[in-house]
């Protein structure tokens, strides 16, 4: 079974994934169209399962939808006890290192997965398991909030698959981790 770590996010210009508050209204200050969603669905279609930090679950837990995902979601978190019961069957809560959380969810048949929320990000990178990523730039400077990238242990070579601009505002960017060197 193939296995793959892949991003799907949006960033501001800055380098933040939401404001100083934690929130993402500045997604909404670029119209789009509801037919179109940016290679999302596509993009959710080749995976088996998402991981998620306990911040972005929260966020998610507080708007006021319905559960916005189809696969399973796995929770990351130190500090949850629980899932709350309301999403017992959604989301499941896993704990511990990188690879063993990996190795937890492979266990479970998810190998292709949807990694989300910038800590949790930057935790995958640091172990060097993060495959691709699909970033999409807003031509926004927030000035502060939760980073998508920190510091490394060191130098991860990406290369560019694909660029596409969107209603002349948007530029995603479709990078895969290139391991040659
Ligand atoms: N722009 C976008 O497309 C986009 C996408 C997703 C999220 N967001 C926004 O980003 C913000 C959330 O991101 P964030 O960077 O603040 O946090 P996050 O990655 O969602 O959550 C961080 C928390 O997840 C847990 N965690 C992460 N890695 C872990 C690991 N390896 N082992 C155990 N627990 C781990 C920890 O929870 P404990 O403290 O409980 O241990 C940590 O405090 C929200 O405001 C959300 O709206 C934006």
């Amino acid at each position: 079974m193939e296995k793959k770590n892949s991003v799907y996010i949006a960033t501001s210009l800055d380098g933040y994934i939401a404001d100083r508050n934690g929130g993402i209204a500045w997604l909404d200050s670029i119209q789009i169209p509801e037919n179109e969603d940016m290679g999302y669905v596509n993009f959710t279609n080749e995976i088996d399962a998402m991981v998620m930090g306990r911040y972005t679950f929260e966020t998610v837990l507080g708007f006021d939808v319905n559960w916005p995902y189809k696969k399973p979601v796995f929770v990351l978190s130190n500090s949850l006890n629980e899932i709350p019961e309301s999403h017992r069957k959604k989301a499941y809560l896993v704990k511990g290192t990188v690879p063993q959380i990996l190795e937890q969810i492979h266990n479970q048949g998810c190998t292709r997965l949807y990694i989300d929320g910038g800590v949790t990000i930057q935790s995958f990178l640091k172990e060097d398991l993060i495959d691709e990523m699909i970033i999409t730039f807003f031509p926004i400077l927030l000035g502060g909030g939760p980073t998508l990238f920190s510091d490394l242990p060191g130098t991860l070579q990406f290369e560019l698959v694909e660029s596409k601009v969107y209603f002349n505002q948007l530029v995603q960017q479709h990078f895969r981790r290139n391991r040659k060197d």
